[in-house]
């Protein structure tokens, strides 16, 4: 296993994924972790991640000297080759200009890093890197010498291959870096010696001893909910215990189209997992009448949802676990912070109000997975490719699908043109080109003419996002003939809609969701 120390830069995760994509298993911590867990914990190799501050700025991080004690190789990239060469007796100099993007650089001597490592022909080796950085190296430390450079920077990677001590000013772990990913590899498989074990099958072995081991003869409540995570956490589980796996699913009547029938059918008849289902479309609905600003929804939502998993729960005896879909991500120490972050509870799950007789203890047996590779396990323990790779689905549902005040009749409209939606971008093949698309009711009237009459209904807005992290997001640019599909589909099949707008403002200034 490797072990990443987080300077805090946005590709740090990166890092992690892409060393675990060829099998080896890798954590990440923040830079100011206690140190003396590092030499406890044994990794086989060290990475020291970029970070966005300046290594010459007084009190800027540094790696712990337990890093250097342990006797391992180590990878510093970016801020990590510089603070590797500061602390090792090099020097850092603050750069004039800043080197953002493509370059490509020379690979100028011998080194176990960057060796046979060629995306040009020719003679020196010359490589397709992405840099991102401020600050340069001006005097690498005693021990290493110059491993790559370009036209403008004399130093851009070094090594001391007696230590096995490497350091790169470029990402190896952005695609852009077309040798990044055998770069890594050689670092963690040929020179730090790990194994490539970190595959779906063995961790879904791995975990399913793990639960065992942790859960006894106990049983353990799932609130289930239909998304990725939590579909995954009830199929792993019942793998590992079977019967002791008691799913709790609340159909709101805010789902998408048939999703409850279809999360019973999954889950209950074909893989035999005990599932209650909860019908409380009638309370959602009551529980919003008249309601019609977006947060006040959100609440009653949430709050709702958390009064029926406890009455749920209570009916239940002889639970001591509850598992939840903490994912990776939501653990991951923040670099930066001293505490690290707290051990979070999704709050859409956060039954924090449960009985006080059910002291439950939690399982989380996703907690050290990234989104890919939840869903690569999910394929593995064989949950439908459809199902694990669809995209996200808001906890409140349509009710904050439908503008103002959420009534039956809006749900119903909205989750079939939202199913029509969904199956023409499948047909196109468009489904798995955008990051999230659905459909909004806008409970506005407009005249039309559907058939021969002159209709007065309501408005359908289709919106399709591409985006990678969802804080920022460009609209689809979807083929006007998909459109037009989508549209007469949409008008014909459903009574009640005479018109379909497409929403093309990007994120931001628009959010993704309408409310
Ligand atoms: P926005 O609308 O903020 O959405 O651009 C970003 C992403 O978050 C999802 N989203 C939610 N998910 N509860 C959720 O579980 C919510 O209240 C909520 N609001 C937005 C949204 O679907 C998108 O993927």
């Amino acid at each position: 296993k490797i072990l990443i120390l987080d300077f805090g830069a946005q590709y740090t995760q990166l890092i992690a994924r892409r060393i675990r994509e060829f099998g080896v298993y890798c954590e990440i911590w923040a830079w100011d972790h206690d140190p003396a867990e590092i030499a406890k914990y044994a990794p086989k190799g060290i990475i020291l991640s970029g970070g966005p501050e300046s290594t010459v700025e007084a009190g800027s991080p540094r790696a712990p000297q337990e890093v250097f004690d342990a006797g391992v190789p180590i990878l510093g990239i970016c801020y990590g080759m510089q603070t590797m060469a500061m602390q090792l007796g090099g020097r850092v100099e603050a750069g004039h200009h800043r080197e953002f993007g493509y370059a490509e650089v020379e690979v100028v001597a011998e080194c176990g890093l960057l060796d046979d490592l060629k995306d040009h022909a020719g003679s020196p080796p010359r490589l397709d890197v992405w840099m991102s950085h401020g600050d340069r190296v001006t005097a690498i430390p005693p021990g290493f010498q110059v491993t790559a450079r370009t036209g403008a920077v004399p130093i851009i990677a070094m090594g001391d291959d007696a230590r096995r001590w490497y350091g790169v000013q470029f990402h190896p772990e952005v695609t852009h870096t077309k040798s990044g990913e055998q770069m890594l590899r050689r670092f963690a498989v040929d020179i730090c010696g790990c194994d490539t074990l970190w595959t779906a099958a063995n961790i879904i072995e791995d975990q399913i001893e793990r639960v065992r081991a942790q859960i006894g003869e106990g049983n353990v409540l799932l609130g289930l909910s239909g998304g990725v995570d939590s579909s995954v956490v009830a199929a792993l589980l019942h793998k590992a215990i079977g019967p002791r796996l008691t799913c709790v699913f609340v159909d709101t009547g805010l789902l998408r189209w048939q999703e409850g029938d279809q999360v019973m059918a999954m889950f209950a008849e074909h893989m035999g997992v005990k599932v209650i289902r909860v019908n409380a479309a009638d309370r959602y609905f009551a529980a919003l009448k008249g309601v019609d600003e977006p947060e006040a929804k959100r609440k009653i939502i949430g709050r709702l949802f958390v009064e029926i998993f406890d009455e749920e729960a209570a009916k239940l005896d002889n639970i001591q676990w509850l598992a939840q879909g903490t994912i990776y991500p939501d653990v991951i120490e923040s670099a930066g912070s001293k505490t690290g972050k707290a051990h979070v509870i999704k709050s859409h799950h956060n039954v924090g109000g449960l009985p006080e007789h059910m002291k439950l203890g939690l399982v989380e047996p996703l907690r050290e997975l990234f989104k890919d590779e939840v869903r690569r396990i999910g394929v593995e323990l064989g949950l439908p490719r459809e199902m694990v790779y669809r995209h996200p689905f808001p906890g409140p549902g349509l009710g904050v699908r439908i503008l103002g005040e959420v009534k039956p009749e809006y749900a119903e409209l909205l989750a079939q043109a939202d199913a029509i939606f969904i199956d023409e971008l499948r047909k196109s093949g468009w489904y798995d080109k955008t990051s999230q698309a659905f459909a909004v009711f806008l409970p506005v009237k407009s005249v039309g003419v559907v058939g021969d009459a002159r209709a007065y209904e309501w408005v359908i807005a289709l919106r399709a996002v591409e985006t990678v992290d969802f804080m920022t997001a460009h609209w689809a640019h979807l083929p006007y003939e998909l459109l037009d599909d989508c549209s007469r589909r949409i008008i014909n099949e459903l009574r009640g809609v005479s018109r379909v707008v497409y929403d093309i403002s990007g994120k931001p200034p628009a959010t993704i969701e309408w409310e």
